[in-house]
């Protein structure tokens, strides 16, 4: 898929490939490095949403913020996005895998920048953010809830603005029609969820669905004021192409020659391109094994699959759009998805370690010392052609300093809390259906 953008990159770069020593920061910026550069920054304009018309819509922005934070969307009262997707620590949980109410196999990312990637999840499992924010209310180690449950929930703490934006709620009441709790649970067909879920007439297994759509639309209303905002390397690069003296002031000279060796000889730029430093596609780095894993993980090439399985896709009945390019053009059979992981944007990433879908680099170090090494052979599929050795005489600590300087400020204010008033926990979370 990206094939055409990353040969680009490979047409550019051997000019930069071959000086043996610390590039010098005071030579000029050649015009290719200098057009490089120009596609890094500013940060783009936010695209539309594929298929949520509420997207944008100010009241589904404050619904989206409460549900965000709000525990009582959990099996045991505890979890809410806000905590593994935690504001203080830019939208992370500062752990290598994720736990939520049990133990999560995968890192949780950043959520600064997602609002740009046309797949969600470290495999793209999802194709828009709010068809994303439906996976973890229901999965057993994140929220562990069911859309039932949400659904009542949405009903008694919720239903003004809710109603305001998406019309009527189904009759809710009426608990042999809507039992308070139930869900398809794959895999699982005699678990009490999925047996009350089948119980259910079909219409209003659709309306219930509807709903859960609707919640993940308002999260994502939310989801769009976290952007990443301008970093100190904007601002140099800004100026720098201007033709402003003091462009040098912003960033240490250190991270200059860092910059030079990351869109150059280092190479990084091939697959950490555009403003948000991903090509937004899917890569093979072939990492060294987990010691508690078995089996593997071949991430893109089942995430490609399901999604276009998914229920809540771009052009489902729960989707405001059909034109969905992006999905129809995915083909899942594609070789190079096995074993392939989403590359992550690198804005703000020296603040959100540990690293990797794994969590398993502690620091940025760590991750550089893998680059420089390329320890051992990919698990499943093989590791990525256009993956090579990092040039011995690249600085590991001008590289870093580099990177350092993608870190912007946090959102505003306003976005790192819930909106007032809170909604009240409820009495009895899960009581046994
Ligand atoms: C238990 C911790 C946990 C909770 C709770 C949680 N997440 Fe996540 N989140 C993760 C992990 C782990 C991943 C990556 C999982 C994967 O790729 O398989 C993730 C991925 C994401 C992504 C994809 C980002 C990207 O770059 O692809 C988004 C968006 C997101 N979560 C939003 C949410 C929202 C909204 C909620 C609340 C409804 C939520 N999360 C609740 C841990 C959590
Ligand atoms: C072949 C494409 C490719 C190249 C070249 C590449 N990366 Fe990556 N990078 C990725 C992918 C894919 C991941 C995520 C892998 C995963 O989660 O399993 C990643 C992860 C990272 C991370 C961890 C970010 C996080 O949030 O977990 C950092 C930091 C990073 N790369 C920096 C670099 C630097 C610096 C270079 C140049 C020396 C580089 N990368 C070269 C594809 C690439």
């Amino acid at each position: 898929m990206n094939a055409p953008r990353s040969l680009l990159w490979l047409a550019l770069l051997p000019l930069a490939c071959t000086r043996p020593t610390s590039p010098d920061p005071n030579r000029p910026w050649s015009t290719p490095e200098r057009a490089i550069l120009a596609s890094l920054t500013p940060l783009p304009l936010l695209p539309p949403s594929p298929g949520n018309r509420v997207a944008d819509n100010p009241v589904a922005v404050n619904l989206g913020q409460a549900l965000f934070f709000d525990t009582g969307l959990s099996a045991n009262g505890e979890v809410a996005c806000a905590s593994c997707h935690d504001p203080q620590k830019w939208f992370t949980d500062g752990l290598p895998l994720a736990h939520g109410v049990g133990q999560a196999g995968r890192n949780a990312p950043t959520l600064l920048g997602a609002q740009w990637l046309p797949y969600l999840f470290h495999d793209g499992r999802k194709d828009s953010l709010w068809a994303q924010a439906l996976g973890p209310l229901e999965a057993d180690v994140e929220h562990g809830y069911d859309r039932l449950a949400l659904a009542h929930r949405i009903a008694r703490h919720y239903r003004q603005p809710y109603e305001q934006l998406f019309g009527p709620l189904p009759p809710l009441d009426d608990l042999m029609r809507f039992p308070p709790h139930a869900r398809p649970v794959p895999f699982e067909s005699n678990h009490p969820h999925h047996v009350a879920w089948l119980a259910m007439r079909e219409a209003d297994r659709l309306a219930v669905n509807t709903v859960l759509a609707n919640v993940g639309k308002a999260l994502e209303a939310y989801e769009r004021k976290l952007q990443p905002r301008e970093a100190p390397f904007d601002r140099y690069a800004r100026k720098l192409l201007a033709g402003d003296p003091k462009a040098a002031q912003e960033i240490p000279e250190a991270a200059q020659r860092g910059l030079r060796d990351f869109i150059g000889r280092a190479q990084c730029v091939n697959c950490h391109n555009g403003p948000l430093f991903t090509d937004k596609g899917f890569h093979n780095l072939g990492l060294p094994p987990l010691p508690q894993q078995n089996g593997v993980d071949v991430g893109r090439a089942l995430g490609a699959q399901s999604v276009k399985a998914d229920d809540f896709r771009c052009g489902s009945v729960y989707s405001d759009t059909a034109r969905c390019e992006e999905l129809r053009f995915l083909n899942p059979r594609f070789e190079d998805f096995m074993g392939a992981f989403k590359t992550p944007t690198l804005r703000n990433v020296a603040r959100t370690a540990p690293y990797m879908h794994t969590g398993q680099f502690a620091t940025l170090d760590d991750v550089l010392a893998f680059y420089r090494t390329l320890p051992g052979n990919a698990r499943v599929g093989h590791r990525e052609l256009v993956l090579t050795l990092l040039d011995p005489a690249v600085s590991q600590a001008d590289l870093v300093a580099f990177l350092q300087t993608l870190t912007g400020p946090l959102p505003d204010a306003q976005w790192l809390h819930p909106p007032q008033p809170i909604p009240p926990p409820d009495a009895v979370t899960m009581a046994a259906p």
